[in-house]
């Protein structure tokens, strides 16, 4: 789940798509979140370290991007509706110049990954135990949603 979770996000807020691109990032990103709750001394070996450094490499990984996509923005090669970061990239404010600098870009897609992540595949890897050993819960969904393909097809009748 953590892995699912991880490729849907870096999807939809980095544009990053699969292959080699997304598989660094993704060893970066479990060690910066392995150091969030971690003791906060700064030594070559300690998990805090290793979350500083990786976090460092992974701001350098959205800057690279940042650049790329601002070039195929004004190539029109890109839709600023394809991910966060070229949406982010977009904004423009009232005088018309851009809204987030660099920085503000990269801190937002970084804390949102972070907000998203360990919440999300938790959520995703209970719901599917639930479903596994609950009959009555997946019996439930089941309903759900054949009451929902019925309600649609009385949609299309009406
Ligand atoms: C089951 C899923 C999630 C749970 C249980 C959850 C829970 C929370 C909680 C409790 C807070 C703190 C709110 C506060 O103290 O004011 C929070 C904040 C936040 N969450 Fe989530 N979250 C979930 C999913 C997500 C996802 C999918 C994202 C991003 C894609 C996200 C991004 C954030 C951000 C950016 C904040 C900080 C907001 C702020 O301080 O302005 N969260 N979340």
């Amino acid at each position: 789940m953590k892995t699912l979770t991880f490729n849907l996000m870096s999807s939809l807020i980095m544009g990053i798509e699969q292959g080699s691109k997304r598989d660094v990032p993704v060893k970066l990103f479990q060690q910066l979140m392995e150091g969030l709750i971690s003791v906060p001394i700064n030594l070559p070996f300690t998990r805090f370290n290793r979350s500083l450094q990786a976090s460092e490499k992974i701001r350098e990984i959205v800057m690279d991007l940042i650049r790329e996509k601002r070039v195929a923005l004004d190539h029109q090669n890109a839709s600023p509706q394809q991910d966060l970061i070229t949406s982010l990239l977009s904004l423009r404010n009232d005088h018309n110049s851009v809204a987030l600098s660099d920085e503000e870009i990269v801190d937002n897609a970084i804390i949102i990954m972070i907000g998203g992540h360990d919440t999300s595949s938790i959520l995703l890897t209970f719901l599917i135990r639930l479903l596994a050993k609950d009959p009555s819960v997946y019996a439930g969904v089941v309903q759900g949603r054949q009451l929902n393909e019925y309600k649609k097809d009385q949609m299309i009748v009406n």
